[in-house]
């Protein structure tokens, strides 16, 4: 059995509507769901930051897709470790655009409860920084 990874990454958004978001939501919730991964990705109006939970080999694999999009750029890991176990409910991605203030959001709030405490703080400075 491979290790479980928790990893989070921050990029730059290159030219993101909505339909990319959805795009990139329907792409991922499908995959992910089928291979074990889990997670979630937060679009602020510039940046992205997306985390992923799943086996080594798969997050391996996939990140090294994601980095090659060019729908982002200057992807850099900020989170990369084992866990014991997941700590996202199986739901492949919820993908989130978040604005600037918007701490009251729920669903924000919802993926914020199941973070680590580090990663709680990045994702607070994030929602800070929103375009
Ligand atoms: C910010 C961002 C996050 C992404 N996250 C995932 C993901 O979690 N799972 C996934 O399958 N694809 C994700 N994608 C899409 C992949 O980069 C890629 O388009 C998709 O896996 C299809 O790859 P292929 O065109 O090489 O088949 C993401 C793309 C971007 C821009």
């Amino acid at each position: 059995m491979s290790k479980i990874i928790h990893l989070s990454y921050i990029s730059t958004g290159h030219f993101i509507t909505d339909n990319t978001l959805q795009d990139i939501e329907n792409t991922s919730s499908a995959f992910n769901s089928k291979v074990g991964v889990t997670g979630f990705l937060l679009f602020n109006g510039a940046n992205f930051l997306q985390t992923l939970q799943g086996s080594e080999k798969t997050l391996t694999d996939l990140l090294a897709r994601i980095k090659k999009d060019p729908r982002h750029y200057g992807v850099v890991v900020v989170q990369d470790h084992p866990i014991e176990a997941m700590t996202f409910p199986n739901w492949g991605m919820r993908v989130k655009r978040i604005a600037r203030g918007g701490v009251g959001d729920a669903t924000f709030a919802e993926l914020r409860s199941m973070a680590d405490p580090e990663l709680k703080t990045m994702m607070d400075n994030f929602m800070a920084i929103g375009g």
